[in-house]
């Protein structure tokens, strides 16, 4: 699903961004998204969250970044 129409970026790239470990300014800079309307935000960080509780689940910590 396309989060991020301006750039168009998709759910899918912004959690293997996420799962690699990448912060929020870093998927900014690296993808482009919300660098301009900034409409992705909200969905962006949520999915950014998401990820990173999924792979805390999955190893059964969390990860002090
Ligand atoms: S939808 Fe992402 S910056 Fe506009």
């Amino acid at each position: 699903m396309y989060v991020c129409l301006c750039k168009g970026i998709t759910d899918t790239q912004i959690r293997s961004a996420a799962e690699s470990g990448a912060s929020i300014r870093e998927i900014r800079d690296q993808l482009g998204v919300m660098t301009e309307c900034g409409k992705c935000a909200c969905l962006t960080k949520d999915i950014v969250r998401t990820s990173r509780k999924e792979s805390a689940d999955a190893i059964g910590y969390w990860a002090v970044a």
